[in-house]
């Protein structure tokens, strides 16, 4: 058993960071599947950390890569400088990623790529004549991060309201989740597709001059608002409509990159091809933080022949740009992906994955299950006037049986490595379905968190040693 530490200083993000500290839930190491929590319990990952541990926890390879770099070239400057590593890495990204994206900016992070994604279409525009093409549009639910650009563009009401206006210029379409007409769907959604991305055609033509509009935004599949799934057709349509007019359309694939669908991306899955990919996560396995903007060679030689000679094509750029660590984490990963073929393990295991997750099909609460490749959404009933209550009790009981599962409102999400052995997988949905039949049992009271205090005396007693600790250092008379 591990100390805890002090709790006091540090923020969490997206977290009830007083209700956090109440019940701590703290990871001392990772291995394989498995991590392992400070009380020395085993915790099978179902979310593959963040989305982004695609090759499971611990790589040797990935870590002796990094201490290899860190020992070699911890830091180069970023502009007007470089390192043959950053080359290196953005020469083998290109060729994992879909032909013709090729052209490479490096990010620290998914938010980063987002907003350097949208700063590079509007500033496209401009070195192409067209400079009133300025507006950008995403979709509801969206998520891109949590930078203003990518707050602008994302759609979920709660990530934006705190934060004031945000950009101007910014519209979103319709997100096409319809439970009424597809609950339950084995994998993509045949219905709606291409009546709802019409609704872009639409809505920019009513609402805009098409010739204003930048950019479209999404996420193939929409993953952190809860295991959105574009219906047949509907991403197709997107590309017509955007062809048409003239709008450049930015995947984001920060979750769906890296073989999550059970191909190298999104763009493989669903065979359409945007102008700009974002991704992140899965980029270093998680180890670094890195992400990166992918261009279809045009667009780069767009910037590159109309730029004034002499001049920064793309006054744009982060201190850790292609950071030797990240890319020395980046070759890595990509090794262990061709090595391992982790794709098409992921393609393998989809069907078995598929089964696993519809087997929670008339569980209590259960309202939906959607999947597609690795990644399962199960939506759940709410408890009336506890919205987000009994995804949260569920994720706990989880913990509490060794399962990390993620929720996000009223839906636990699942997308664990893609290393996961098939009778892991049907461990994390049994228990799930073990964890909503006993919260059924437990009526309201099961919803309490409370109720899932480990070590509440050893806790309860540290806090107040801090306490103590810091009554001695600031004393108050
Ligand atoms: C689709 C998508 N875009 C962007 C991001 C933001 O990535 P980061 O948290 O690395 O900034 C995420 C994070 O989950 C994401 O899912």
């Amino acid at each position: 058993m591990t100390n805890l530490p002090n709790l006091e200083n540090y923020w969490l993000p997206f977290t009830a960071n007083r209700q956090f500290k109440s019940m701590p839930r703290l990871f001392k190491a990772a291995k394989g599947n498995y991590y392992t929590t400070i009380d020395d319990r085993r915790m099978l990952d179902g979310t593959a950390g963040l989305w982004c541990v695609a090759a499971g926890h611990g790589r040797e390879e990935i870590a002796s890569a990094v201490a290899h770099q860190l020992r070699t070239l911890d830091y180069a400057p970023a502009f007007q400088n470089s390192h043959p590593l950053a080359f290196e890495a953005a020469e083998r990204l290109a060729d994992f990623l879909p032909r013709g994206l090729d052209r490479i900016f490096f990010t620290g992070s998914g938010s980063e790529s987002a907003d350097t994604a949208l700063k590079i279409a509007l500033a496209y525009h401009r070195v192409t004549g067209d400079p009133l093409r300025n507006k950008l549009i995403g979709r509801e639910r969206g998520y891109h991060g949590v930078n203003f650009g990518g707050l602008a563009v994302g759609g979920i009401a709660g990530n934006r309201k705190a934060f004031g206006n945000g950009l101007t210029g910014v519209d979103h379409i319709r997100h096409p989740l319809d439970i009424g007409r597809n609950a339950f769907t084995r994998g993509i959604p045949q219905d709606g597709g291409i009546e709802l991305a019409n609704e872009f055609e639409q809505r920019i033509t009513t609402l805009h001059d098409p010739s204003t509009i930048a950019a479209l935004i999404v996420e193939p599949m929409q993953g952190s608002a809860g295991v959105v799934l574009p219906p047949a057709g509907y991403l197709k349509r997107l590309r017509e409509i955007c062809d048409k007019y003239g709008i450049l359309l930015i995947f984001d694939e920060v979750i769906t990159g890296f073989g999550r669908l059970g191909t190298r991306f999104a763009v493989d899955y669903f065979g359409v091809v945007p102008d700009i990919i974002t991704c992140a996560k899965g980029l270093t396995n998680g180890a670094v933080p890195m992400g990166a903007v992918a261009v279809k060679r045009e667009i780069y030689d767009a910037f590159m022949t109309r730029s004034p000679a002499n001049a920064i094509e793309l006054p744009h750029g982060y201190t850790y740009t292609a950071h030797p660590i990240g890319c020395a984490a980046a070759i890595a990963t990509l090794d262990i992906f061709e090595k391992e073929k982790l794709v098409e393990r992921a393609g393998d295991l989809s069907d078995h994955f598929e089964r696993a997750a519809h087997t929670l099909k008339g569980i209590p609460f259960v309202k939906d299950v959607r999947n597609i490749g690795m990644v399962a959404g199960i939506e759940l009933e709410s408890f009336p006037g506890k919205p987000g209550a009994r995804a949260f009790a569920t994720y706990l009981k989880c913990y509490e049986m060794g399962v990390l599962v993620r929720y996000t409102g009223e839906i636990i999400a699942i997308s664990p490595p893609l290393t996961i052995e098939k009778q892991e997988i049907d461990r994390i949905f049994s228990c799930i379905a073990e964890a909503l039949t006993a919260l059924a049992a437990e009526g309201e009271q099961g919803l309490e968190p409370t109720r899932y205090l480990k070590n509440e005396q050893q806790w309860a007693a540290h806090q107040q040693e801090i306490r103590h600790q810091q009554a001695v250092l600031e004393p108050t008379a």
